[in-house]
């Protein structure tokens, strides 16, 4: 458990989500035009387990899992490796306050903690709308469950523990899939965006963030030893850095930016911008 700032509020506040802890200065914290509303809630819950998974060395490292020992240390473990999640998620949910309309359903793919799903809830423009939040690791969605219980906003949330390749999409106006396609069959990934393009309204956005690779080796080497450099000022020793690295091998399988657009397009849509792109760290916003 490690305490953020250096300040400890041994308080809970009713209502309080456990989505987002934000990265901030105690002058931002103090400034009244920095934060929406929501923001001051989440700052009091400012203790994180903190991801020390891969810190031994190890002899032998398995592949890596969403079990309950990732599940735990997640949003310490997805902060302090993913550039630009926290800003990621805050426009998640400017995207949802632009494109999502009345009597839809958004749906938040890969959702564990349920992070995306807050941000897209805390500003849908619509009261009659519904958030689908789906994961198949239970160690994720028990714990997205209870995030969700936690927050008091309107929105109805159904938080599904199921594979998102045998989740019918239906009458979408917005589908998340941050950090989760990387983690699903290459071969199984034109069927996945076809059905959420077929299940998407008109008009209808997805928003697929993933960590892509370059086509090119030489940029590739550059981009990933930058990218252990941001690792490095997170936190994370080298020995941390390389387990890690191994255990994601023939999990997380990354593709080019070029090879995703190309699929976007193969699936249907008609635009496809990027508008996130970090060390390989990239988000697409496409539309129907
Ligand atoms: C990197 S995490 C996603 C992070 C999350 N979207 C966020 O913004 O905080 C990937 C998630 O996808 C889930 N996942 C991977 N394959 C899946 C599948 N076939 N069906 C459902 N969930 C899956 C994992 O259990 C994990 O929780």
């Amino acid at each position: 458990m490690t305490f953020k700032y250096g300040i400890f509020l041994p308080i809970t506040i009713p209502g309080c989500a456990s989505g987002v802890i934000c990265d901030i200065t105690l002058a931002e914290f103090w400034n009244p035009n920095r934060f929406p509303p929501n923001t001051l809630n989440n700052l009091f819950k400012i203790t994180v387990k903190k991801d020390r998974i891969y810190a031994s060395p190890r002899t032998e490292i398995e592949a890596f899992q969403f079990d309950d020992k990732v599940a735990d240390v997640f949003e310490d473990m997805i902060g302090r490796s993913v550039p630009g999640y926290r800003m990621m998620l805050e426009m998640i949910g400017v995207i949802a306050r632009e494109r999502v309309l009345p009597d839809t359903q958004c749906y938040d793919l890969g959702c564990s903690l349920g992070a995306a799903t807050l941000s897209m809830r805390h500003h849908l423009p619509h009261a009659n709308c519904k958030i689908i939040a789906v994961d198949n690791a239970a160690a994720m969605t028990r714990r997205c469950l209870a995030n969700i219980q936690a927050d008091k906003s309107p929105t109805p949330v159904e938080v599904r523990c199921e594979d998102i390749l045998e989740t019918p999409i239906d009458n979408a106006s917005m589908v998340v899939m941050n950090f989760t396609l990387m983690f699903i069959e290459p071969e199984l990934r034109l069927a996945l965006l076809r059905k959420i393009y077929q299940g998407l309204n008109p008009q209808g956005v997805l928003i697929l963030s993933e960590k892509m690779k370059e086509e090119e080796r030489t940029s590739q080497d550059i981009l990933t030893s930058l990218y252990h450099g941001f690792k490095r000022i997170r936190g994370y020793s080298d020995l941390e850095i390389s387990q890690k690295r191994s255990a994601l091998e023939n999990v997380l399988i990354p593709e080019s930016s070029e090879a995703h657009m190309e699929r976007l397009k193969q699936s249907g849509f008609k635009q496809r911008s990027i508008w996130f792109k970090c060390f390989g760290f990239t988000s697409i916003i496409a539309v129907k």
